[in-house]
């Protein structure tokens, strides 16, 4: 199974993001969180660091929209050249159209459900969906503790996509570590998003191989 890592920028240096890019360029994919300070109670950056992001990136991004009304905002990310976008099932008013509305555009589509949220809803919606993001913490903040008790959901969401035969990625983020990223896998994750374990490490570049590694056993 094909799996990948995507370390997020959350907890790089935001002073110094194309450098901190470059520190990050064996990985994957590069995580971007947005946040509104209305969806989650932080915020971080818009559109136009996306925008900026796309053309300074050696790897594509992997935008997650932890933000309020994403049926009006999230296609300007895809429009943004975005590889994927992920938006919130608690927030968007018409997931299934604005899934085929960020694949029109050509991004992969994502959607992304809060530890408390059930998936019960979505499972019939996973064939308009090119990832599936559990989320392991509350969305808001970098360094906080993995929710284990999510895994139960994650396995659901990986039979329920076995069963149907779908390339659906599954995606894990928040408090993701070596040990963390093992506990997923088992639970049927093979996307790992991973900010304060690459980026507060001494070198990011061993770390990623380091979870790659994980990932692979
Ligand atoms: C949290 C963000 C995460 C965050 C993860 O709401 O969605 O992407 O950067 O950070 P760590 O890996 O430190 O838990
Ligand atoms: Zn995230």
């Amino acid at each position: 199974m094909s799996t990948r890592i995507n370390p997020s920028i959350l907890s790089a240096d935001f002073a110094n993001l194309e450098s901190e890019l470059g520190r990050i360029d064996s990985a994957d994919l590069v995580h971007v969180d947005i946040m509104d300070n209305h969806f989650v109670p932080n915020l971080t950056f818009g559109l136009g660091m996306v925008q900026r992001l796309q053309e300074v990136s050696p790897l594509p991004l992997d935008v997650h929209l932890m933000i309020d009304d994403p049926d009006r905002w999230a296609p300007g990310y895809a429009e943004a050249g975005a590889f994927s976008v992920t938006f919130h099932a608690e927030a968007a008013g018409e997931p299934i159209a604005l899934a085929r509305a960020l694949r029109s555009i050509g991004s992969r589509a994502g959607l992304a459900i809060k530890p408390g949220t059930p998936v019960e809803p979505y499972l019939e919606m996973l064939p308009e969906f090119d990832q599936i993001l559990v989320m392991t913490v509350e969305p808001g903040f970098g360094g906080q503790r993995f929710i284990s008790s999510v895994m139960p959901k994650l396995s659901r969401v990986a039979d329920a996509v076995g069963a149907a035969g779908l390339d659906i990625w599954l995606q894990v983020d928040g408090g993701i570590t070596e040990e963390t990223l093992l506990v997923a896998a088992e639970a049927g994750a093979d996307t790992f998003v991973a900010g304060s374990a690459v980026f507060n490490a001494d070198d990011p570049a061993e770390q990623i191989a380091r979870l790659r590694a994980a990932a692979a056993s």
